[in-house]
């Protein structure tokens, strides 16, 4: 899809022997935002690229394909702490090639909230910090403060889940620090807070498969505005 700057990430998919990787009425073709990578390719801009879209729109089926693409673990974690406990990866891994600009590092991490107690259990027998004696936010944050440190390629997925709000906008702190640095983010999302983050491109996910949005416009920030301004407005619909 065309994005104003040059892209630093090109994704796409080969003609050649798509068909067979990737047949049109199987999963995951029948996602139409991986209908839409694989038929336009992805390219991700400089810095921050946000997922946004309803459960079950295709934001991980992307996120973990292209984080497997760039050779990190579809589970989490660096490219060579790769360990493996379930293969549940669509074949969109196998069939994406992935270009990087000239010059940009090796480097990557992929953070994924249900996964990355495994990654935990290989890092502490590897020497690393006790992860699995602090709490979910709290190993997550050891997590950032350790290894969002180079201009890496970082694939995250609803890291938001385990944070507060201030470790939120720590969060956001980190990735801008990993963008100071000329590394490069693609990052699945429900947080209006993360989501905010000045400069970032926004990707809305859904029937129509990826469009380019901003902040303001995001269904999700509508929601949340009018949540807060008066609760009751949604629960009366639920709570009937
Ligand atoms: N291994 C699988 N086999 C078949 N279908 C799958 C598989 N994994 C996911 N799906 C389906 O693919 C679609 C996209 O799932 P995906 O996990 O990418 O959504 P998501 O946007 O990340 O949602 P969420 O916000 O809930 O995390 C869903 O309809 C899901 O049921
Ligand atoms: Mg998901």
């Amino acid at each position: 899809m065309g994005l104003d700057q040059p892209p630093v990430v090109r994704v796409s998919v080969p003609r050649e022997g798509r068909a067979e990787k990737l047949p049109l009425r199987q999963w995951p073709m029948t996602v139409p935002a991986v209908e839409h990578v694989v038929r336009r390719g992805l390219d991700l801009a400089p810095g921050v690229t946000f997922l946004v879209g309803e459960n079950g729109s295709g934001k991980s089926t992307i996120v973990e394909a292209v984080a497997e693409a760039y050779g990190l673990s579809p589970e989490g974690g660096t490219r060579n702490s790769r360990h493996s406990t379930r293969v549940t990866e669509s074949p969109l891994g196998a069939a994406l090639t992935l270009q990087r600009g000239i010059g940009s590092g090796r480097w990557g991490f992929f953070l994924r909230a249900e996964t990355m107690h495994g990654w935990y259990t290989h890092q502490e027998q590897h020497g690393g910090p006790p992860l699995h004696e602090m709490s979910h936010g709290e190993s997550f944050l050891e997590v950032l403060r350790t290894r969002f440190d180079s201009p890496g390629f970082y694939c995250l997925d609803e890291p938001e889940a385990a944070l507060s709000f201030s470790s939120t906008l720590a969060l956001v702190s980190a990735l801008a620090e990993v963008v100071a640095k000329g590394g490069q983010v693609l990052c699945a999302t429900h947080s209006p807070v993360l989501a905010a983050m000045p400069g970032a491109t926004v990707l809305e996910v859904g029937p129509w498969g990826l469009r380019r949005t901003t902040w303001e416009d995001l269904e999700l920030v509508e929601h949340w505005r009018r949540y807060l301004a008066d609760p009751g407005r949604y629960l009366r619909h639920v709570l009937d």
